[in-house]
């Protein structure tokens, strides 16, 4: 266990995942919130899987993931990694809990104890003393660039970054601050396809989009708006390739209707 741990972590070092870059093919991320969760996503092969904080809205109904507590995160992390045995486990540090470079490293080190192999965090150049602390601490760690949802209030909204020269100057010098830290890829969320492809061209790590086109090194989404088990609410970006939230309605309709015409038998 311990030692296929640590060659999973091995696999997220900068130096691998620039290799993977060079081959060129994509790199595929979803979410996992529970142990079901991360297991099917195992079973399916996926690349990478992340505990993220969209944690906050898809599981714990918030609005967003303001108020997502490391607690949170080392709970749900630690469900995940029980479906996991061979597949790379990434956990947002969610707000508040790596606002220095010690607190960045020891809320890190939480997840890790939970069984993540990677941390996330969200923040460009303001956030390199933090990325190259946990570089130099040993701890795999992932950016996130663009539109960043811990930021959400700030921002008023879900905005995409990166529509003018300017704005993509920035993201991209964000990028290559983020790779110089020592991150061993990178989230770009929202962003603007043209400025996506700037960013994926300046970095020697992948890219990992979400609703930020297709010139990324990978794609990252939140399982439940691709399966539509969230039907309430589904970012434009996404199409569901399946609707989980109404097959569960449909099964409970059909169980609760078959039961009170008495044809229920099989769970007495
Ligand atoms: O919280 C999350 O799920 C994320 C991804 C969508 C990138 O950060």
């Amino acid at each position: 266990m311990g030692g296929t741990m640590n060659n999973l972590a091995a696999t997220l070092a900068p130096s691998a995942t620039a290799l993977r870059k060079i081959a060129g093919i994509p790199i595929a991320v979803l979410t996992a919130y529970d142990y079901p969760g991360a297991r099917l996503l195992e079973e399916a092969g996926i690349d990478w899987v992340l505990v993220g904080d969209s944690l906050g809205m898809v599981v714990l109904g918030y609005p967003d993931t303001t108020s997502v507590t490391l607690s949170d995160m080392v709970h749900h992390t630690a469900a995940v990694a029980r479906g996991l045995s061979h597949t790379p486990l990434i956990a947002d540090l969610p707000i508040g809990t790596y606002n220095t470079a010690e607190a960045a490293v020891k809320s890190a080190r939480e997840l890790l104890k939970a069984g993540a192999h990677a941390v996330k965090l969200e923040g460009g150049i303001s956030h390199c003393t933090q990325i190259a602390a946990l570089s130099a601490a040993g701890i795999p760690i992932m950016g996130h660039i663009g539109m960043l949802p811990q930021s959400v209030r700030e921002e008023g909204g879900y905005k995409i970054k990166g529509k003018t020269p300017e704005q993509g100057d920035a993201l991209v010098a964000d990028a290559l601050a983020v790779e110089a830290a020592g991150a061993f890829s990178m989230v770009v969320e929202l962003v603007h396809a043209d400025t996506a492809r700037r960013i994926q061209t300046a970095v020697r790590i992948p890219t990992i989009g979400i609703g930020a086109g297709q010139h990324c090194d990978g794609q990252v989404l939140v399982t439940h708006d691709l399966v539509g088990a969230f039907p309430w609410f589904r970012p434009k970006f996404v199409l569901p390739v399946a609707s989980v939230g109404e097959s569960i309605r449909t099964a409970v309709q059909q169980w609760a209707a078959a039961l009170k015409e008495g044809k229920v038998t099989k769970s007495e």
